[in-house]
């Protein structure tokens, strides 16, 4: 069917990275992903698509694995069956956040040891995650039977409303890979202008693999909505000025040294902290992902927070 070939060749595309073989000769622009969400399948026997969000940034450091862990507990907690999958391969480490030794990993899969839905570790968080592994960038050269063995358990997983795919840093090659397949894009910085600069940098790549996706922006580590906006503002000017791009900034989370402490303690911020002002930040972020309305009515922090939010211009559409 041809949805499954549009589908096979995304992954491909994906496998091929994880493989280390991709996509430095990939560069050119994939739009299979994208004619597949428009086709919006629903009818009887087809399966609803798994909406992928990649979670990348120029600068590392700038909280991306903070942001893609939490973003996928919220989006749980909002009804989401969700698989979060570690795809820095250089330094994985989602696990080592949620306190979770895995026993497997996906190394095993490039080597056709297991099948990928054997690997995915359940957790106490209400979703899934496929652990990484170090060192993978390493693994170039899969045989034809190992790269197919890791395409099948790509289409043999069970239904995901979203899949979360936390990315390294930086414009190469095995990080705009990851990015290429996904629904959307989820581009991380912080105030500092070496991460701004970057940002801008991988911004730049992604437009030039995928010209009309619009590119969704979180502002980390702010010590104010207002510094938020003045950051975002200046990527999404400079974007639109030098790239022609439309960039949408999708909110802020507030430098806190709580989440310092929940990542020391190992468990997700949201969850030890959810009366935190980052964790209303994180909640938010993820409901306007979902294009969820946040809740107004509720007083409390969250909904103290969604009215700052749209004072600065990043509330509800
Ligand atoms: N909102 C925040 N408030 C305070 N500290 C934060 C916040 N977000 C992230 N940090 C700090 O930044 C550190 C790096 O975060 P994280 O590991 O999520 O970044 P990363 O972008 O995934 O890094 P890498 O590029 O190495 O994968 C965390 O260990 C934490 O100490
Ligand atoms: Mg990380």
């Amino acid at each position: 069917m041809e949805r499954f070939e549009k589908v096979r060749n995304a992954r491909t595309q994906m496998a091929e990275v994880l493989a280390g073989v991709g996509p430095a000769t990939v560069l050119e622009r994939d739009t299979s992903m994208e004619s597949i969400a428009e086709q919006s399948p629903t009818g009887p026997g087809t399966e609803k698509a798994t909406r992928i969000i990649s979670v990348t940034s120029g600068k590392g450091g700038v909280g991306k694995t903070t942001v893609s862990v939490n973003l996928a507990i919220s989006m749980a907690q909002l009804g989401k069956k969700v698989l979060l999958f570690d795809g820095d391969l250089g330094l994985a480490n989602i696990n080592v956040l949620l306190g979770i030794i895995p026993e497997h990993n996906i190394y095993e899969v490039m080597k056709g040891r297991r099948n990928l839905k054997d690997i995915i570790i359940p957790t106490n968080y209400g979703i899934d995650i496929i652990a990484g592994a170090n060192g993978i960038s390493q693994l170039a050269n899969l045989s034809d039977d190992q790269r197919e063995h890791f395409l099948t358990g790509l289409e043999d997983l069970p239904g995901y409303d979203v899949m979360i795919i936390d990315t390294g840093a930086g414009v190469g090659s095995n990080v705009i890979g990851l990015v290429m397949p996904a629904d959307d894009v989820v581009v991380v910085t912080t105030p500092e202008p070496t991460a701004i600069t970057d940002a801008y940098g991988m911004i730049k790549s992604i437009v030039a693999n995928r010209q009309e996706k619009t590119i969704k922006l979180v502002v980390n580590r702010v010590p104010t909505a207002v510094e938020a906006k003045r950051v975002a503002d200046r990527l999404i000017t400079i974007s639109s000025q030098f790239l022609k791009t439309n960039v949408e900034n999708l909110g802020f989370i507030f430098e806190e040294n709580l989440v310092q402490k929940s990542i020391r303690s190992q468990r997700p911020h949201v969850v030890l902290y959810p009366g935190a002002k980052s964790s209303a930040c994180m909640q938010h972020v993820a409901a306007r992902l979902l294009n969820r309305e946040i809740e107004q009515e509720g007083e409390g922090i969250s909904g103290f927070f969604s009215k700052i939010f749209q004072m600065v211009g990043i509330g509800n559409d």
